[in-house]
């Protein structure tokens, strides 16, 4: 079947039974994400006789101010009280959704997963996804980051429900939970990352422009440990999802099945005609033939640059090969930066498919 002769495909089925999730989302939009809000119900009870027993007002004091501050953020208790495939079920669970884009959140969690990670520097050490440092102003007002609110409040819910599970964990779970759920390969996940604070915000200029070239990606993910061939892989992300005009500037998807993972990015980029979009917005490519699919400046680089194509050749022709890499390279990514001895041992987690089997 050409790619061209396909429809969107909807998001992979899904056997797993659905909450209330309506009343979870109106929640989400409300609530806003950066802070550790205090819990609602039963919970003040609790407080209020904690605090009662606790010996002078200072000590009340910070009980109360603890959870509004967000330089304040506690690290999760312990990864062993953490339900991860729980956690992971409840992504799973509000993933599709009719009235967002092509019909999924994946993509977008995808691209928070990595623009919470993207920001390390192997030279100094800080940055990527300790820390969950996109909770506060500085980092979430960067441009790259325009748009990401949505999956951090689709997030929230979830971290409420399961209160022990840091922020930075539950980024890159979610990120993994939408590769799989989109029909990509299993990704090892390990948990144990901690929530940094405010002072942890990265500088600005960490993430990939989309209008530049090979040097460009080379710079960006050089500073981040990654070779050509991981640089490679990991853009094939962009079989997911679509720029939209009010976050990036750019217009439109990348391939025709935006909420499956598969290698059409490459093959696309390969095999298809692509010229300047004649527009008003940032430079970006369009197909030829449907004008209705499109290329960033740097996705062209993947063909146009010696030591990228190669790379594309094999994934455009081998998407086994492709998902290998990319479970590897989107690991390796997501525990960049994170101290080895935080991590616990590799955390099963298995697609809701397979869990009825
Ligand atoms: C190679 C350099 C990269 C550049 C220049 C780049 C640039 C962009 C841009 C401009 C958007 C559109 C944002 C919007 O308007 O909503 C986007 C979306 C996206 N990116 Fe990238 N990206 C890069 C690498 C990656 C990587 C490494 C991943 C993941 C491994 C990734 C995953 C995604 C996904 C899934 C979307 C779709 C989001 C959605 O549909 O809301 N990107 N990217």
């Amino acid at each position: 079947m050409s790619l061209f002769s396909r429809t969107l495909r909807s998001p992979v089925a899904r056997t797993a039974t659905r909450t209330a999730l309506p009343a979870f989302r109106q929640q989400a939009a409300r609530r806003g994400y950066a802070t550790e809000a205090p819990k609602a119900g039963n919970n003040s009870l609790l407080y209020g006789l904690i605090a009662a027993g606790l010996v002078g007002g200072g000590a009340y004091y910070a009980l109360n101010q603890g959870p509004t501050d967000p330089t304040k953020v506690k690290d999760a208790a312990s990864t062993s009280q953490v339900d991860y495939q729980a956690v992971y079920n409840a992504v799973a669970d509000v993933l599709d959704s009719e009235d967002y884009d092509d019909g999924s959140y994946g993509p977008v969690l995808v691209r928070l997963a990595w623009h919470a990670s993207g920001t390390y520097d192997k030279n100094t050490g800080n940055g990527g996804s300790n820390g969950a440092t996109m909770r506060f102003a500085p980092e979430a007002n960067h441009g790259a980051n325009a748009g990401l609110d949505k999956a951090r409040n689709l997030l929230e819910p979830i971290k409420q429900k399961f209160p022990q599970i840091t922020y930075s964990d539950l980024w890159t779970l979610a990120g993994v939970c939408a590769i799989q759920e989109m029909g990509g390969p299993i990704v090892p996940w390990r948990a144990g990352r901690k929530d940094g604070n405010v002072e942890n915000c990265t500088p600005d200029g960490r993430l990939p422009d989309g209008d530049k070239g090979g040097d460009h990606l080379r710079h960006i993910f050089y500073r981040q440990g990654f070779n050509d061939q991981e640089i490679v892989a990991l853009s094939g992300a962009h079989a997911l999802g679509r720029c939209h005009t009010d976050r990036s500037g750019f217009d439109g998807p990348w391939t025709f099945s935006p909420t499956t993972l598969t290698n059409d990015y490459f093959k696309l980029l390969l095999d298809e005609k692509w010229q300047r979009r004649n527009w008003k917005g940032p430079p970006q490519l369009e197909d030829k033939k449907t004008k209705s699919l499109m290329m960033l400046l740097t996705d062209y680089a993947l063909v146009t640059d010696k030591g990228f194509r190669p790379y594309t050749e094999t994934y455009a022709k081998d998407e086994s090969k492709f998902f290998e890499d990319f479970s590897a390279v989107f690991k390796k990514l997501l525990e960049n930066g994170v101290p080895v001895a935080q991590f616990s041992e590799v955390v099963p987690l298995k697609k809701v498919e397979d869990q009825t089997k």
